[in-house]
């Protein structure tokens, strides 16, 4: 199988990608073994991709859940080189009609990999469609209606042993008997420093950056523990050093860099702190309904809970709890605001003493 490696990582839409987006290919780990942190995972995908290829057998229906820039896509594609297939990428939303479903399962070979990417915003009727692909690799094509007067009947499809590869930025949003149908469910965490240092020092590397390990360690901890935030703001610094030092790239120089993109020392942008802010200014530091915090930044509840909130919540800035969003004392503290002093009921202070 090893001679079908990279023969066709291309995605449905088939558009020719940009030059920015060669570098986001150079900076995707290739292997399990470049790939970061994420121990407990790894080590149980190196196990099942070993097994797998011992039987002779595809790798069973994966799904990856973490919040964005954490690897879920990376990790697909890891797993076709690591098996020597090919891969076909969708997504959720671009996954619309069931003749394109029709077409991508007819073009995969046995073994390959189908990666749908946000899974849970795949429609109903491509999702029922699923269920007996994944479970007998079946695929049910309906033709004739009632209304048509013909009845209704469907032609059974074969479509070859193939490993469905889903990704979502939360394991809830999917339905139950989707979510039953994955062999293998891995979550993928926040990173710790240590390993967002690491990350930082290869991309430094492979973007032809100098970086001290001192100001690796500054970008470690300022990048929101998301390897594609640092990637990110690594790109930016290198822009920064280029015009300022010459292309050094000195603690200092990461500092100001870090200063002109408004990254505080806790890794927060402004976004970040206007969302601390809004809860704490407006809502009194809450709790405050996801709705009215929504619509009060004037964003989608749903960036709100998959983009912003995991990080703010797993540094301990809001909690999440059945009233709505509330801040900590230690978002109070990073905007250096005091809390107003309340009458005796139940406060959201309790939550956090
Ligand atoms: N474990 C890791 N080690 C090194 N780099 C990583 C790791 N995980 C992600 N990255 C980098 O971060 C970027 C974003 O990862 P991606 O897989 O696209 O995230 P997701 O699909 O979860 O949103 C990748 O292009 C890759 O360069
Ligand atoms: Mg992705």
């Amino acid at each position: 199988m090893g001679e079908k490696k990279e023969k066709d990582q291309k995605t449905v839409a088939g558009k020719k990608p940009p030059q920015t987006e060669n570098i986001e290919i150079l900076l995707r780990p290739k292997s399990l073994e470049e790939f970061v942190g994420q121990a407990q995972l790894k080590d149980n995908l190196a196990v099942y991709f070993q097994a797998a290829k011992k039987r002779g057998e595809p790798i069973d229906h994966c799904l990856f859940y973490a919040p964005p820039g954490l690897g879920k896509t990376t990790l697909a594609h890891i797993l076709a080189r690591e098996m020597g297939v090919n891969i076909r990428v969708t997504s959720g939303p671009i996954l619309t009609k069931l003749g394109d479903l029709a077409g991508l399962l007819t073009s995969l070979e046995e073994g390959d990999i189908l990666f749908i990417d946000e899974i849970h915003r795949l429609g109903r009727s491509i999702e029922e469609a699923l269920y007996p692909v994944m479970e007998d690799f079946t695929f049910y094509i309906h033709t004739g209606s009632r209304q048509s007067g013909m009845g209704s009947a469907h032609l059974k499809l074969a479509v070859p042993k193939f490993t469905l590869v889903g990704a979502t930025t939360r394991a809830g949003l999917l339905t139950g008997p989707l979510r039953d149908r994955f062999g293998i469910i891995g979550h993928l965490g926040f990173y710790g420093v240590e390993e967002m240092c690491q990350i930082v020092l290869r991309s430094s590397k492979i973007l032809g950056m100098n970086l001290s390990a001192e100001a690796a360690g500054i970008l470690a901890g300022r990048s929101r523990r998301t390897p594609r935030t640092a990637n990110r703001i690594l790109k930016r610094v290198r822009d920064f050093a280029c015009v300022l030092t010459g292309g050094e790239v000195t603690a200092d120089l990461l500092k100001e860099s870090l200063r002109r993109m408004e990254i505080d020392d806790m890794g927060l942008d402004p976004m970040d702190r206007r969302f601390l802010l809004t809860i704490i200014q407006n809502y009194d530091g809450g709790p405050v309904g996801l709705e009215t915090l929504a619509a009060g930044l004037q964003e989608e509840p749903d960036t709100i809970t998959d983009i912003y909130e995991p990080y703010l919540i797993q540094e301990g800035f809001i909690a999440r709890t059945s009233k709505g969003r509330v801040a900590s004392p230690k978002a109070f503290e990073h905007l250096g605001i005091k809390r107003a002093v309340r009458p005796v009921k139940e406060t959201s202070a309790t939550l956090f003493s």
